[in-house]
């Protein structure tokens, strides 16, 4: 199948790709490629892997770029919590008005499936354990406020031809040739190794359930295999119920793998309000295949390995390579991309 991903040259995208072309699957790459300097190890592990590589911003996505396309994955957008708070207007715009957008552009040329990367944080303050896809949403940020609206408006879309399907990730880690060191598990492994110390910015009660990228791009690969009765215009929660821990817990972790780290909880470390404890029975349900190959520990000594590879410096885990949104205000202040974080003409060094 000829498959367009949106976002392939972010950190998950790495890993879909590489799982769909292992399908068998050719892959179209869309990006705009505001993290183009965001490799771990340049050269080395550079494997962006395409058939195609288009370079546009989602928003700017012509009937031209479907042509032969039989399935979409869409990952591109703001991808986390700081950053849809930039400016909400544009994380509507980009998250939400472009990619229902696109899937109109899909359903126009045929493509069969359209497979959107949602997120666990729309159940935002969950009130109880083992949210289904049934719970009621809670989004607490623009960010998950644009997943849910996305959601909401690609439902209505759904027809006999045309299947959408979304699956709401958990927290991601893992190692990708492009890291980010946003997230929680990455963050706390990246702390130990170049501090010393697991660095708690709340009070680690917080529930958060985590997935490994690999296993988001093998429900990715699942949904467009599987049969459409499984997946047409349905919701799936992406992750392993054994998979829901306590910040605090995830922390614990780091320090048993990082050999001398310790956990310490930075000045004023509050309660963090997003705290979602997630059921994952439905995938199993529907995408029978679907098991999770990764686990928290094993995850954690696959960043540390790599880490130690590398030579990680404090300065770099902190730099903006690894840091969405660090690099996009750099972005913004160099005036590379313009306030509606589009490329200036002529921004070549990235
Ligand atoms: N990483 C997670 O923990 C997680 C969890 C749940 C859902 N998701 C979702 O999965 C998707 C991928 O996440 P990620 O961690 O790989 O994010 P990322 O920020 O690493 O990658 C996003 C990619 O999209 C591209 N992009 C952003 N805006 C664009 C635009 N206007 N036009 C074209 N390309 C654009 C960026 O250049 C980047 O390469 C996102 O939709 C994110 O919301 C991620």
């Amino acid at each position: 199948m000829r498959v367009l991903v949106t976002g392939n040259l972010g950190y998950i995208g790495p890993a879909v790709t590489a799982e769909l072309r292992a399908a068998g699957h050719q892959v179209v790459g869309f990006d705009t490629d505001y993290y183009a300097n965001g490799y771990l190890e340049p050269e080395a592990w550079r494997s962006d892997g395409v058939d195609q590589q288009l370079c546009k911003d989602v928003r700017d996505a012509g009937a031209a770029d479907l042509a032969g396309v039989e399935a979409v994955v869409h990952l591109a957008a703001l991808s986390n919590d700081p950053t849809g708070e930039l400016d909400p207007a544009l994380t509507a715009a980009i998250n939400c008005q472009a990619t229902v957008r696109l899937a109109g552009l899909a359903r126009a040329a045929g493509c069969r499936r359209f497979i959107f990367a949602s997120s666990c944080s729309i159940y935002g303050q969950g009130s109880r354990h083992a949210l289904t896809e049934q719970s009621p949403f809670n989004p607490l940020t623009a960010y998950a406020r644009s997943k849910v609206e996305a959601e909401a408006q690609l439902a209505g879309l759904a027809d006999t031809g045309f299947s959408p399907v979304f699956l709401r990730n958990a927290t991601a880690y893992g190692l990708s040739p492009k890291p980010r060191f946003d997230l929680v598990v990455n963050n706390l492994t990246g702390w130990a190794f170049t501090q010393g110390q697991v660095k708690l910015l709340s009070d680690g009660r917080a529930w958060r359930p985590i997935v490994h990228i690999e296993d988001i791009a093998q429900a990715c690969r699942l949904a467009l295999a599987a049969p459409r009765d499984a997946i047409h215009n349905q919701a799936f929660n992406v992750g392993s119920d054994a998979e829901n821990y306590q910040v605090r817990q995830m922390a614990e972790g780091v320090a048993a793998v990082v050999p001398g780290a310790r956990v310490v909880f930075g000045a004023g470390a509050a309660a963090d309000n997003r705290t979602y404890h997630v059921s994952f029975a439905k995938i199993r349900r529907h995408l029978p295949q679907f098991e999770t190959r990764w686990t928290l520990a094993r995850g954690i000594r696959q960043l540390y390995t790599a880490f130690c590879a590398v030579g990680l410096t404090a300065e770099e885990f902190a730099g903006r390579k690894f840091t969405r949104l660090k690099q996009l205000l750099y972005l913004l202040e160099t005036q590379q991309v313009d306030t509606t974080l589009r490329w200036r003409q002529g921004a070549a060094s990235r």
